[in-house]
C-alpha cells in the first residue's frame, strides 16, 4: 500500500523584507570612453542617458558583489544568515556555468545548505527571480528567500565595439523575501513574465570573440512597444490600476526607453506624479542588477519610501520579460 503525500502549507503572501546593493568603485566616465573608442560624452547622454558607469577590477567577481548586496539586503531585513533557506541568483555573466553564483554566495555569506540556484532570463532575470521566491514562500518550500541579481558585464565586452561598450556597467543588488503576515498588504503581486524565442539572436554573446552583440534599433524598437503592457498586466494582475503605482522601476536599459514606458503608462492613468527611475545615469546598465540598484539607490534618496506601491518591469535578452507589482519595505 502507498503512503499518502502531505504538502506544506505556505503563506497567504509573500513581501519583500529588506534591500541592499553593491557597486565597484571605479568609475568609468563617458570622456574615458571617449580616449578608447569613437564616441562622445554627448552622443552617449543624448541616445542612452548615461553618464558614468561602475566597472569592477579584474579581480571582483560576480560573487563578490553579489555577497556584499545580499550581506547588505539581509541586515536591512533585520535577519541573519541561519533565517535563510533559500539563495537564487539571477545573472548571466558568470565566467562559467559551472560553479553556480548562489551556493557560493550563499556558503560566503554564512547562510548554511540553503537551496541555492542561479537563474537566467538575462535583463529580466531579477524580476524572475523574485517572481520564483515569492511562490516558493507562498507554497510553503521557502521560508526566507534571498533574491540577488549580480553582474559583471564588463568581462563579457569588446571595449572596441562603440555600440555596446558604452552601455553595460557592473553591480549586484539584493532582496530578502519572507511571508505576509496577516495583518501585512500582500507585498509582491503576481509576476507578468514571457519570452519571445523567436528573437533570441538579436542579444547574444557572439561566439567569435566572447563578446555582447546585439542588434540595437530593433530591441530599442520591441522594448518601446511590447513591455508597457507587460507591465500594464501585471498591474492587472495585482487588482490595481496604473494609478496606484507610486514608482517606476524598469530595467534600466536605455533611458528613452524608460521614458517612453513611463510615457505609455500615463496615457493609460498612470499619474504624472508618479517617480520614475532613471539610476541609468550613474549606473549604466546592469542587466539582472539594474532593477534592485535602483530601488536601493532611490530609497537611499528619498525618492521611494516605506510603503510605496512600486512597479518593476524587466527585459532582455532571451527575449525575456517580467514584471510585477511590490510593496517597498
Ligand atoms: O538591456 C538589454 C536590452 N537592451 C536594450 O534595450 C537596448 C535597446 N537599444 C538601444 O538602447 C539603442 O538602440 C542603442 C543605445 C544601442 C543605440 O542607439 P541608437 O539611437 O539606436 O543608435 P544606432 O544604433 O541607430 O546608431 C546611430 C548612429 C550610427 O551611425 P550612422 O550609421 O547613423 O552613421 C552608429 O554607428 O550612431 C552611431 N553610433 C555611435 N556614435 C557615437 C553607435 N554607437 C555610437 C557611439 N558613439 N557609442
Amino acid at each position: 500500500m502507498s503512503g499518502r503525500m502531505t504538502l506544506p502549507s505556505g503563506a497567504a503572501g509573500a513581501r519583500i523584507l529588506g534591500i541592499g546593493s553593491s557597486q565597484p568603485n571605479t568609475i568609468v566616465t563617458n570622456d574615458d570612453l571617449a580616449e578608447r573608442v569613437e564616441t562622445s560624452d554627448e552622443w552617449i547622454r543624448d541616445r542612452v542617458g548615461i553618464a558614468e558607469r561602475r566597472i569592477a577590477d579584474a579581480d571582483t567577481t560576480v560573487v563578490d558583489m553579489a555577497v556584499e548586496a545580499g550581506g547588505r539586503a539581509l541586515k536591512d531585513a533585520g535577519l541573519t544568515p541561519s533565517d535563510i533557506d533559500t539563495v537564487i541568483v539571477a545573472t548571466c555573466t558568470m565566467p562559467s556555468p559551472i560553479p553556480n553564483a548562489a551556493a557560493q554566495t550563499a556558503d560566503r555569506i554564512g547562510i548554511s545548505a540553503p537551496g541555492a540556484f542561479d537563474l537566467n532570463a538575462a535583463c529580466a532575470g531579477f524580476s524572475y527571480a523574485l517572481g520564483t521566491a515569492s511562490d516558493l514562500v507562498r507554497a510553503g518550500s521557502a521560508r526566507h528567500a534571498l533574491v540577488i541579481g549580480a553582474e559583471k558585464l564588463s568581462d563579457w565586452l569588446d571595449w572596441q565595439d562603440r555600440s555596446t561598450c558604452i552601455i553595460f556597467a557592473d553591480g549586484a543588488g539584493a532582496a530578502v523575501v519572507g511571508a505576509a503576515g496577516s495583518d501585512d498588504r500582500i507585498g509582491i503581486g503576481p509576476v507578468a513574465w514571457g519570452s519571445a524565442g523567436d528573437l533570441n539572436q538579436m542579444i547574444r554573446i557572439r561566439t567569435e570573440n566572447n563578446a555582447l552583440f546585439q542588434e540595437g534599433q530593433a530591441v530599442f524598437r520591441w522594448a518601446t512597444t511590447k513591455i508597457a503592457p507587460v507591465a500594464l498586466r501585471a498591474i492587472e494582475l495585482a487588482g490595481l490600476t496604473p494609478a496606484d503605482i507610486d514608482v517606476l522601476i524598469p530595467h534600466q536599459a536605455n533611458l528613452r526607453i524608460v521614458d517612453s514606458i513611463a510615457k505609455r503608462l500615463r496615457s493609460k492613468g498612470a499619474r504624472e506624479d508618479m517617480r520614475v527611475a532613471d539610476d541609468i545615469v550613474h549606473s549604466g546598465n546592469t542587466s539582472s542588477a539594474s532593477i534592485p540598484l535602483a530601488l536601493d539607490h532611490m530609497r537611499a534618496e528619498g525618492r521611494v519610501c516605506s510603503g510605496d506601491t512600486l512597479l518593476l518591469v524587466g527585459f532582455g535578452a532571451g527575449l525575456s520579460y517580467a514584471s510585477q507589482v511590490v510593496v517597498c519595505p
